[in-house]
This record gives structure tokens, C-alpha cells and sequence, in this order.
């Protein structure tokens, strides 16, 4: 069992602030863990950041279990999280609770659903079987079609309620924490106060128990980023670099230099060998 349990994050709450990274593969999780970050998640992201596909509606389970794998065999510390996908969980709570087993059998602690009360009788089945779950409220990215498109919310009434009906309804039915996605920071921080449970926030403020952000984002991977990232570094800018001067060096023939490659010291011990196997290879024929 990792050290970080889905216990010792509710046990934080009011306590340490949480942080929460994305990752996708072996290398960025083993990186993300010796980090110290407490929870590291295989997010269904990984459709529009890995895949490059607009949306995350197109991620499927088996993707998100190939993805789950590889992160599961790198992290010895932090809490292993893993996404259930658009439609893997909201036809029937039987297959709900299917999928949410294959997440587990890759290799998580935890799973995330997106939303809080339409799902909360998935939400305490799974609990009850063992499965710890978080939920995610605010801007939910499955349901972007109904949304109209990635955008703050929480501005109406009937989004402030719908935002703390779906944690509410997530703390009763036994979720340990709860994401706050681009979310008005009153709005964060009314929830943070409401539930026992932690809200870990995306673009929702400081008035919460933890930060979670995408990995490709935080790196500036990509040139384009949401709105409220805050860009760590320029990793895609190195790597770029890195790329040219690679190339200018394998055009003008500076790579590989001396030390990179191995060569006969004895140059007529070479040519004796090499004409002995010209020989045999031209009767061979
Ligand atoms: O998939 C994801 O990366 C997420 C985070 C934005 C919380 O759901």
C-alpha cells in the first residue's frame, strides 16, 4: 500500500494544502512522486494533452487503463488516482462499478468521476465495496457540449447550487475529496467551508484544500494554456532547442563528436579482418 492513503487526505484538510499533479506515463509519474506531490492522477486530460484530441470525450477505458498501469508501476508514495471516462460510468451504476474495478485492478487507489449528486448512489456503492472515489463539480469537461464550451462558473444562483448540491451529496455518499474546476473563488470557498471533505481547486482560488493542475500545463509543454495556469517552466521550449541544435548538428556533422562513438585503434589489424570477411562473403556467393 502506497503511504498516501485516500484517509490522510481528509485528514489534511484544515491542516497541509493538498497538491495534486496529472500524469500519463512511467517517467512523468516517477518524476511527479519524487517530487512529494500527494496525489497523482491518471486524468482522461490525457485525451486532449497526449491523444491531441479536442475534447476528452473520445477517451475510452482502455486507454485510460493502459495509461493507469504505467503510472501505478512508478509511484511508491503518492495516492494513484484515476479517472473514470465519458460514458463509463453514467449509463448504469452495474457498469459504474465494472469499470471502476478495471481502474483498480490497473493499479489506483482512487477513482474521479465528474459530477456529485446525479452519480452519489455509484458513489456510496463504490465506497461500500472499498473503492475510495473523488468527485469533481464546477466545470465538468465531459459535460462541455451542455455547458456551452469551457467556462468560468458559479456566476447564478442555480450554479452555486448545483455546485454545492453535487459536494454535498458527494461528503454524504463517502467520497473523500471533491475537485473544484473554474470555479468563482466565493463560490470555492463557500464549498471549502461546507463539507468536511477536502475541495482540491483547478483555477477556483485560494480559498480551498488543494491545487491540482495538468502536467503539459504546468511545464509549458504547449504554448497555449487555460487561463488560470501558471506556467513552471518552458520544458516544450528546451525540448525545441534541444531538437535544433540535434538536427544542425547531424547536418553539419558535428554529432556524433570523438566521444560518442568507438573505432579499430589498430587500423591494419581492421583492414586484414575486414578483407578476410570480404573474401568469404565473395565465395559465399
Ligand atoms: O482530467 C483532468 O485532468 C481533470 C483535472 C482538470 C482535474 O479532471
Amino acid at each position: 500500500m502506497r503511504e498516501i492513503t485516500p484517509r490522510k487526505i481528509i485528514e489534511m484538510k484544515g491542516k497541509e494544502r493538498i497538491a495534486m499533479i496529472t500524469a500519463y506515463d512511467y517517467p512523468s509519474a516517477l518524476i511527479a512522486d519524487r517530487a512529494g506531490m500527494d496525489i497523482i492522477f491518471i486524468g482522461d486530460s490525457l485525451g486532449m494533452v497526449v491523444y491531441g484530441e479536442p475534447n476528452t470525450l473520445n477517451v475510452t477505458m482502455d486507454q485510460m487503463i493502459f495509461h493507469t498501469k504505467a503510472v501505478a508501476k512508478a509511484v511508491k508514495r503518492a495516492l494513484v488516482l484515476a479517472d473514470m471516462p465519458f460514458g463509463s460510468y453514467e449509463i448504469d451504476t452495474d457498469e459504474g462499478v465494472r469499470n471502476a474495478v478495471r481502474l483498480i485492478q490497473a493499479g489506483a487507489d482512487a477513482v474521479k468521476i465528474e459530477g456529485g449528486y446525479d452519480h452519489r448512489k455509484l458513489v456510496r456503492k463504490l465506497v461500500r465495496m472499498g473503492i475510495p472515489v473523488m468527485g469533481h463539480t464546477g466545470l465538468t469537461p465531459q459535460r462541455y457540449l451542455r455547458l456551452g464550451g469551457y467556462r468560468l462558473m458559479g456566476e447564478t444562483e442555480e450554479e452555486i447550487e448545483e455546485i454545492l448540491r453535487d459536494a454535498r451529496a458527494l461528503e454524504k455518499a463517502g467520497a473523500f475529496a471533491v475537485v473544484l474546476e473554474f470555479t468563482l473563488a466565493d463560490v470555492a470557498k463557500l464549498v471549502t467551508e461546507e463539507v468536511s471533505i477536502p475541495t482540491i481547486g483547478i483555477g477556483a482560488g485560494p480559498y480551498v484544500d488543494g491545487q491540482v493542475l495538468v502536467w503539459h500545463d504546468l511545464l509549458g509543454i504547449y504554448e497555449n494554456t487555460p487561463p488560470f495556469v501558471k506556467k513552471y517552466a518552458d520544458i516544450g521550449g528546451m525540448i525545441r532547442l534541444a531538437l535544433e541544435s540535434y538536427r544542425e548538428e547531424v547536418k553539419d556533422g558535428r554529432f556524433p563528436a570523438r566521444e560518442h562513438y568507438w573505432e579499430f585503434l589498430d587500423k591494419d589489424d581492421f583492414r586484414r579482418k575486414a578483407q578476410r570477411v570480404l573474401e568469404r562473403l565473395g565465395e559465399d556467393e
